[in-house]
């Protein structure tokens, strides 16, 4: 068969600065996914268009293709509003889990699809496995039927959602074209608009632990994600939120399912309850729901009834007990002082390396490894006190674990600086 384009003069032109017409945007992306262009090829389009750029047309385009690739999912038969929330990933970051039932709790229907982690931030899905007998995995018929009956989901994405993303996010991890904001902007909305939401609320992570180091990027990728799914008519804002130290107390997996669980039974760590009730509110406002009071559910039981009624209804055991890691070992603070520092990538180095995290998409993950802080940024410490549990079922890992730690801790003699605040700002 004769192809409409020629993927050498789509390249060239993206590499001499010029713009990729619909069509030639179309043909490529539908080329790619049917194998008629060449991964090298892909490869080196995606290095050109990390370098020049695409303009806003062009990333619509993109993203519009991309969504074509597969199905798209239509929740109009529910009857009620939907939101979802996407985070760009962080350390130690939990929120999904007790946000899709704490948003469930007001009658908007929470399709939450996730992903596994790779790298040092925690996937979603592999927090929830801890839970004994909870499944990833759902047909769509058994995921509206959640939806309908429960209101909240969180599963993994489907083989259909955006075939596109699947091949060109697997090439770009090896060819370091991760990090392109048009790539990673239509990356994220062409899975966030075929899901079929009606609103959605990005968490835009920014500092040492997240995707975006500083906050002009972070600014750019929030507002080329507003805009695609605004072009494509689902309700979007953003949040653009610290990401230099770790949310919570807890990154792992079984732990961070625990400090869930205490947030949803009205405790937790604060940082943790100000980011879920924070994006609830969002979520409800972008959904047209008014006077709503997320805390208040949060306090008084109801976002823990679905949250009950979700993990049962993919097989898990709420009430069971979590699975604990075999061996610990205490970090102490090497002295008096206040905790100025507590870096979010060494964390989440130290507990990818401890076992909650995989190298290689094939690699399993322990339930029970990851970090459980005991100090926050901004709390006084006295030297010989203990900073951090590191837990592992394999104690050969703690020493590559504390090297990740070593510069991870800045205690200063005198004087707290000011904690910096976790929602940085707010995009629509
Ligand atoms: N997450 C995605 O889904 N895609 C990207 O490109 C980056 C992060």
């Amino acid at each position: 068969m004769s192809e409409q384009f020629d993927a050498v003069d789509i390249i060239r032109t993206k590499r001499d600065r010029g713009t990729l017409s619909p069509a030639q945007i179309d043909w490529t992306i539908d080329a790619y996914t049917r194998g008629a262009i060449a991964d090298e090829q892909m490869a080196a389009l995606n290095m050109a268009i990390l370098l020049n750029g695409m303009d806003r047309t062009e990333i619509s385009r993109w993203t519009a293709a991309m969504i074509a690739s597969g199905e798209r999912m239509d929740f109009s038969v529910l009857g009620k509003p939907t939101s979802d929330k996407h985070s760009t990933g962080g350390v130690g970051d939990k929120i999904t889990l007790p946000l899709a039932p704490l948003v469930a709790v007001f009658g908007v229907a929470v399709p939450q699809l996730s992903g596994r982690g790779l790298g040092h931030t925690g996937g979603t899905l592999d927090k929830l496995e801890s839970i004994p007998g909870w499944r990833a995995q759902l047909s769509n018929d058994e995921m509206m039927a959640q939806l309908a009956d429960v209101g909240a989901v969180i599963c993994a994405a489907g083989a259909g959602l955006a075939p596109a993303d699947k091949k060109l996010y697997a090439l770009r991890d090896v060819t370091g074209t991760v990090e392109a904001i048009p790539l990673i902007a239509s990356s994220i909305m062409s899975k966030k608009i075929a899901e079929g939401t009606g609103s959605l609320v990005l968490d835009v992570k920014v500092g040492s632990g997240a995707f975006m180091k500083d906050e002009a990027q972070a600014r750019e990728l929030a507002e080329t994600m507003v805009a695609l799914g605004t072009d494509a008519g689902v309700k979007t804002v953003a949040l653009l939120t610290n990401m230099s130290t770790p949310l919570g107390l807890t990154a792992g997996n079984a732990i961070e399912v625990e400090e869930s669980v205490e947030v949803l039974a009205g405790g937790g760590p604060q940082d943790v309850v100000e980011l879920t009730v924070r994006l609830a509110e969002e979520m409800l406002t972008a959904a047209g729901v008014r006077d709503a009071d997320p805390a208040q559910a949060l306090r008084d039981g109801r976002a823990m009834d679905v949250w009950n009624r979700m993990i049962e209804a993919q097989g898990g055991d709420p009430r069971a007990a979590l699975p604990v890691a075999r061996e610990s070992e205490t970090v102490y603070a090497p002295a008096d002082g206040v905790l100025v520092g507590l870096d979010a990538l060494a964390v989440g180095v130290a507990a990818w390396r401890l076992g909650a995290g995989r190298a290689r998409k094939e690699d399993t993950v322990q339930a029970g490894a990851g970090i459980r802080l005991h100090a926050k940024p901004g709390a006084m410490v006295r030297a010989g006190e203990p900073l951090m549990t590191l837990l592992t079922d394999t104690p050969e890992k703690f020493d590559r674990a504390r090297e990740a730690l070593e510069t991870a801790v800045v205690i200063a003699p005198d004087g707290a600086r000011p904690a910096q605040q976790l929602i940085i700002d707010r995009i629509a």
